[in-house]
């Protein structure tokens, strides 16, 4: 049975929050470009998780994979994303997915309720990420699968060098971790699946590469948009990392 719990109010603040331009540079990621990793393993009628889901866009392609016969629940700890995400739903015919609110951390399902609990870009927000994955292990049903992927934010590279993205680079990390986060969980999620007691986990990398005028455009008024217009706390702190 599934269920919405009390969400801890002391729990760390989510670094980018839920303004319109965090969720729109969230909402055009899909499961291909996402998972990809996953797919392979998705089946028509299966029972899928999506945890941290933010405006839903990969939740609601998760659930296309899996098809009406199949469970998909998207779950994010405040309601804030989840308005967007019931929208798009009804926009793509979708009336099946459900959007709930819980933690990762607490998560309100039974034990192996799910055949695939899939975080993407979450584990970085969360201030332990091995409960988090102890807890999508719990729900899990056995022989599913738990599917994490995090950005690394130190390996984050580009050329020519340019100081100002030097500047954006370590005023986040330095907001990211003020806020109780990791943002270089991806070298991390191999330690932290074994401290979670997930055995034999299976390793693999990916990049998002923005190598073209339109691409390189895209990515740096969302990053523009997001710092001014948006939730993320750097007035105040515009040039911690300024050299
Ligand atoms: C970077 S966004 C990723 C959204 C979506 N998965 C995607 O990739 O487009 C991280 C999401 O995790 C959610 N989140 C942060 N801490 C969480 C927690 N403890 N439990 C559940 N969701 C959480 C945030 O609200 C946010 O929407």
């Amino acid at each position: 049975m599934i269920s919405s719990v009390p969400v801890d109010s002391n729990a760390p603040k989510y670094v980018h929050g839920h303004d319109p331009a965090t969720l729109a540079s969230h909402a055009v990621r899909t499961a291909a470009n996402s998972c990809g990793y996953l797919l392979p393993h998705l089946k028509p009628g299966m029972s899928v998780l999506d945890i941290g889901c933010g405006p839903g866009s990969i939740t609601l392609d998760l659930a296309e994979i899996v098809g009406s016969e199949g469970r998909v629940t998207g779950l994010e700890n405040t309601a804030e994303p989840l308005g967007a995400a019931r929208q798009m739903a009804e926009g793509r015919g979708d009336s099946g997915t459900r959007f709930v609110v819980g933690d990762v951390l607490q998560l309100p399902f039974s034990d192996e309720s799910f055949e695939v609990v899939h975080a993407h870009q979450v584990l970085q927000h969360v201030g332990d990420p091995v409960r988090a994955l102890t807890e999508m292990h719990r729900v899990c049903a056995p022989g599913g699968v738990v599917a994490v992927r995090d950005a690394d934010c130190a390996a984050l590279s580009w050329y020519p060098h340019y100081p100002g993205m030097e500047r954006w680079r370590n005023t986040y990390r330095k907001l990211a971790k003020r806020s109780g986060g990791e943002p270089d969980a991806g070298r991390r999620l191999r330690t932290w699946a074994h401290a979670a007691g997930l055995a034999d986990p299976v390793i693999t990398t990916s990049t998002w590469t923005y190598a073209d005028t339109a691409s390189c455009r895209w990515w740096g008024n969302s990053q523009a948009d997001r710092i001014s217009g948006g939730d993320l706390p750097w007035s105040g702190d515009r040039h911690p990392g300024g050299h």
